[in-house]
């Protein structure tokens, strides 16, 4: 119960890593607000339902869930979206919602959030980058990788801007993980994505991909106490494959 009476808001809460977050830390004894384009079936304590690329919801995200749980301690910035392809192939609006939702909508957040949490005594926030771009790009994803870059840039600066008011902020920075995000885009270029999923696990040293809860489990490590020391870094989860 590392989280008792802790006020946590989730971005992306509906997705395969927000899914285990708000479970997981409700189970350890937090109140959670949850943030997606439809949070109606989730066991939660606020439902705050929107689109991230809406500019006004982003901003106003913070503050709501502070009133709607009576406070704000921890924000996991997880929502994400993905473009696949080099930039010639890449078109305007892949530009707007990949730096929108990955870089933009976090911004928003963390600049909102910040002044709640200083002016509360302190507080955490996690940051979800990605192996790739947080560390190292991988190919054909130019503009993933950039967005994933970005936001493991602003972790880093954040995390050194306002280590003074007690607000801690990292990221984390999985590879591959076996959620909706990863196994669409395996059904859109034609394979199955059980049999796919099983093919790549052969391409980890550990023997398989992330399950969501391998990559949950270190972003409750960064937003509890345990990890009372660490600001602005850069963590990554990925069974033993480097991005080279
Ligand atoms: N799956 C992977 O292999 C992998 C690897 C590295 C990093 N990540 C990162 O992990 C995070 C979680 O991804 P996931 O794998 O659980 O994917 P997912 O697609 O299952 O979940 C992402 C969630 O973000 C929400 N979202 C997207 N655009 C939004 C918008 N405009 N407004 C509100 N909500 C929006 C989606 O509705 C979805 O519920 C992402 O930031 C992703 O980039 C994933």
């Amino acid at each position: 119960m590392r989280f008792t009476d802790k006020k946590v808001l989730i971005t992306g809460a509906a997705g395969g890593i927000g899914t285990t977050l708000v479970e997981r830390f409700r189970a350890e004894g937090a109140r959670v607000a949850v943030a997606d384009r439809e949070v109606a079936g989730i066991i939660a304590d606020a439902h705050l339902p929107g689109d991230l690329l809406e500019a006004e919801y982003a901003d106003g995200l913070a503050e709501a869930a502070r009133d709607g749980l009576g406070g704000l301690d921890i924000l996991i910035n997880n929502a994400g979206v993905i473009t696949r392809g080099p930039v010639t192939e890449t078109s305007d609006a892949d530009w707007s919602r990949s730096l929108g939702v990955n870089v933009e909508a976090p911004f928003r957040l963390c600049r909102s959030a910040i002044p709640l949490m200083a002016d509360a005594g302190g507080g955490t926030i996690v940051n979800v980058s990605s192996c790739w771009g947080g560390k190292a790009p991988g190919p054909n994803h130019a503009l993933y990788c950039m967005t994933k870059a970005a936001i493991a840039s602003l972790t880093q600066c954040m995390g050194m801007d306002h280590a003074h008011q007690r607000v801690r902020i990292n990221a984390v920075c999985p590879n591959e993980v076996n959620t909706p995000m990863l196994r669409s885009g395996f059904a859109k270029r034609g394979f199955d994505p059980d049999e796919a999923v099983g093919k790549l696990g052969e391409t980890v040293p550990l023997g398989r991909i992330a399950e969501p809860e391998d990559i949950r489990d270190v972003i409750l490590f960064l937003a509890s106490e345990e990890s009372r020391y660490m600001c602005g870094a850069l963590v990554e989860v990925n069974g033993g494959k480097a991005v080279a």
